[in-house]
């Protein structure tokens, strides 16, 4: 079998606050194989470490022992600098709150990564508008976060996550905030985008209806796989 895209290897993370404080064991040796095109669920209750892990994943964070590679490469051996462009060219994340910029309008927001990445001003804005009308929002793209809808908020974090064209979509609980409707539509999109640029996704989610989409869904519980 081929190589993995992610690949987790006795994964734990502490958080140690000090003298006289607990140590809060949050992962307990995780191991993990996600393979290129695949779309995997991560479930769990609310403190189980889906964040942490898809921080970790997505080289936010780092493990407290053990380590993570990308397509055999261990991410403990690349610099800050690397580390940085690795998640600028082939990652993609979507926060459960989208984190838009405030004073920048939502085809600005979309462009940011994409001129980071070193794109021209023109290629960026050609596809920031591309990604806003595939997700219906191209009369908004003047528009400031404040000025959008929650579900279209989030649907411009979409479009800023896929905007570099990444290899792999890392979402938290990325319709946690929605109604229906939008959810339906945030859920509708991300299969979309895998369908069409061949996507590795891996989602957090809380909603019972998107994880069964997924034909694979795993539940961390007391830091290990259940
Ligand atoms: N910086 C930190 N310092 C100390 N403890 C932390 C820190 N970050 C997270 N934790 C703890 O780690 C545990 C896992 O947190 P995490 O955010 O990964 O959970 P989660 O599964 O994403 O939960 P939720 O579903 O509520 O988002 C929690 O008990 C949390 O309090
Ligand atoms: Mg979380």
């Amino acid at each position: 079998m081929s190589e993995p895209i992610l690949h987790l290897e006795n994964v734990h993370k502490y958080y140690d606050k000090g003298a006289g404080a607990t140590k809060v064991e949050v992962l307990k040796g995780i191991d993990l194989d996600i393979y290129e095109g695949e779309s995997v669920c991560i479930l769990g209750s609310s403190g189980a470490g889906k964040s942490t892990l898809l921080h970790i994943l997505g080289t936010l964070d780092k493990p407290s022992l053990g380590r993570a590679y990308y397509r055999g490469r261990d991410l403990s051996q690349s610099t800050d600098d690397e580390l940085a462009e690795f998640r600028n060219k082939e990652l993609g994340f979507v926060f459960q709150f989208h984190h838009l910029l405030s004073e920048f309008s939502a085809i600005e927001n979309i462009m940011l990564p994409a001129r980071i990445g070193g794109l021209s001003e023109r290629d960026a804005r050609h596809r920031a508008l591309e990604l806003l009308t595939m997700l219906g929002l191209e009369a908004r793209q003047n528009h400031f976060p404040s000025e959008l809808s929650g579900g279209e908020q989030q649907r411009v974090a979409v479009a800023r996550a896929l905007v570099q064209r990444p290899k792999i979509l890392l979402a938290d609980e990325p319709t946690g905030n929605l109604d229906t409707e939008n959810s339906q539509q945030i859920q509708e999109l991300f299969f979309a985008f895998k369908a069409r640029f061949g996507l590795t996704l891996v989602v957090v989610t809380h909603d019972n209806n998107f994880a069964t989409r997924f034909p694979r869904r795993l539940m961390l519980k007391d830091g290990h796989w259940n």
